[in-house]
């Protein structure tokens, strides 16, 4: 855990004036200024939602990103219901894994922000939220904070959206009828739909979709995955597209105040925390004007603060104590050098040579993107500097397992049992985004082609581990143990 927990962000005359600044800078909806918005915005108060309670903060608070990533909520809306035979079944925004809790406005991940016009825009509660269910007929999934999110389809979401923007029907005649069967709008606000935010955010969307034109040429993310760093690489560190593929499993966030310093990401690649908050915040949208001001800088020190606290899910199904124990030493025999005595996590990188897993996430990052993202925020008082390029994958922490699957940085193997048999053995293509639990392998059902939601049939993602970036291999350790161990590590490892 970093001991350097304070977001220093400018206060005094600065932010006065960045305040008022800001009620322009907000309305550059997805980067586009509209000089008629920045006219009214004045007399608008700025909020940025936030809320007492961490989680619920976690969940629904804004990260300060309406200026780049902040879309026109009531247009947001009703795109599902225009475009519906561009998502893969039936719910809207559910149908791409998003979870929405009952008498919620918004799903989890996203936060609604009122300008003068009101604006919805993603968290990191999006992404990092698991879910699961004891069956396919059980209607209440448990949410849990801070997850390993293996539902969300994240690029699903932003081609969906890329999609909505390159369709014709994308025009004022066509969804101004539709958005007034959601709302009352005046004609003044018709008109503005009409004429600026209509066409202006679809001007937006298509700029971005050129922005993400690399993701086309590498496999596709699939629920639960994201990359993260090649979007900073050729976005705003200016770097070319290098061809490298930096795919990976979205970690559980939970129980960081057991974690030892430095052990954050896959590969290590900043091991402080409020670097990684602050440099996650930038990557989803959020500006450095943004982070200077007050408000922002208390939502994101609540984000950390979260994640510091955060409770680590308890395994929910029934365990059997005796092979518990015995797997406990078996344990502390094979795996407790690297992933801690707790599975707590060490900073312990294994080189990528010796821990044998697919090396594509490793090679995505370089000492040249280390660098300028370091120089990135030269002149900021809340300087980063401590990204770095490392010699391996990290000894994860191992809290929480149970709720981890699929398993890797790539998410690349279903279950814990598989995890345990050699690669050969392993499945060779399994299916991601189910949240119905198997306790019996420890992760997700991952054999069928499709899972019941509220009695709608969902068709879910087929992962091959023959693309690149997809490979199961390497990570050998416990595969030779003989059965009666391996069950009893299984039964051991539930309990992290
Ligand atoms: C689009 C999905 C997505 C969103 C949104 C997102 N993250 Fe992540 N996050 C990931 C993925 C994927 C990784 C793993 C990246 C890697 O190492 O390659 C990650 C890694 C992390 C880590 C390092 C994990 C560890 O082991 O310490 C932290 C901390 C983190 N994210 C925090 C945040 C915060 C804070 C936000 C919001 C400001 C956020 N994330 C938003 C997908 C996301
Ligand atoms: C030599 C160090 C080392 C030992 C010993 C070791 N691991 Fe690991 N483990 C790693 C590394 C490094 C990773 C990350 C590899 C990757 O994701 O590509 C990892 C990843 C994992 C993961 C994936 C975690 C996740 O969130 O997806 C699990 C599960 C795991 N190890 C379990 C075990 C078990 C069980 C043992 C003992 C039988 C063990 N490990 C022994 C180094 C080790």
């Amino acid at each position: 855990m970093s001991t350097d927990n304070t977001y220093a962000f400018r206060s005094g005359p600065q932010s006065v004036r960045r305040r008022w600044l800001g009620g322009g800078v907000l309305l550059l909806v997805l980067g586009l200024g509209v000089p008629l918005y920045q006219a009214w915005d004045p007399f608008f108060p700025e909020r940025t939602p936030q809320y007492d309670s961490l989680e619920t903060h976690f969940k629904y608070g804004s990260i300060g990103n309406e200026d780049q990533q902040g879309m026109p909520y009531w247009l947001w809306l009703v795109l599902p219901r225009v475009f519906s035979d561009k998502l893969p079944g039936p719910g809207g925004y559910t149908a791409l894994g998003l979870l929405w809790e009952k008498g919620q406005e918004l799903p989890v991940g996203f936060s609604r922000k009122e300008a003068s016009i009101s604006l919805v825009s993603p968290n990191c509660a999006l992404c990092h939220t698991s879910s699961y269910r004891r069956s396919e007929t059980d209607g209440s999934p448990v949410i849990v904070s801070a997850g390993a999110g293996q539902r969300f389809d994240a690029q699903g979401y932003l081609r969906f959206l890329f999609e909505c923007a390159s369709d014709p029907r994308f025009n004022a005649d066509v969804l101004l009828p539709e958005l007034e069967k959601l709302h009352g709008f005046s004609w003044v606000q018709k008109q503005l739909y009409r004429y600026v935010v209509i066409p202006k955010t679809r001007e937006a969307l298509l700029k971005q979709k050129q922005h993400f034109a690399w993701m086309d040429t590498r496999p596709a993310w699939g629920p639960g995955r994201a990359e993260t760093m090649n979007p900073a690489k050729f976005g705003f560190l200016r770097m070319p597209d290098d061809g490298t593929i930096g795919t990976a499993e979205v970690p559980a966030l939970w129980g960081m105040k057991a974690r030892p310093e430095g052990v954050h990401h896959w590969d290590g690649l900043n091991p402080v925390l409020r670097e990684i908050v602050l440099s996650a915040a930038i990557e989803n949208g959020t500006s450095s004007q943004a982070i200077n001001r007050r408000e922002v800088g208390a939502s994101l020190q609540k984000v950390q603060d979260f994640l510091l606290e955060s409770a680590v899910p308890a395994y929910p199904f029934t365990l059997d104590p005796e092979r518990v124990k015995a797997g406990a030493a078996v344990y502390a025999a094979h795996c407790a050098s690297c992933h801690g005595a707790q599975g707590q996590g060490t900073p312990q990188l294994i080189p990528i040579a010796e821990v044998g897993t697919d090396a594509h996430r490793w090679d995505s990052w370089s000492e040249e993107a280390a660098q300028r993202f370091n120089d990135y925020t030269r002149g900021e008082s809340w300087k980063l500097s401590a990204f770095r390029k490392t010699a391996g994958y990290l000894a994860v922490p191992l809290t929480g397992l149970w709720l981890h699957a699929p398993y890797l940085h790539n998410g690349s193997v279903p279950s814990l049992e598989e995890l345990l048999q050699p690669p050969a053995k392993r499945p060779t293509s399994f299916y991601r985004g189910n949240d119905v639990y198997d306790p019996a392998r420890v992760g997700f059902v991952s054999d069928k082609p499709s899972v019941q939601r509220g009695g709608v049939t969902y068709t879910l993602f087929r992962y091959d581990t023959s693309l690149p970036g997809n490979g199961n291999g390497g990570h050998l350790h416990g595969v030779e143990l003989p059965a009666d161990s391996k069950l009893a590590l299984l039964e051991f490892l539930k309990t992290l």
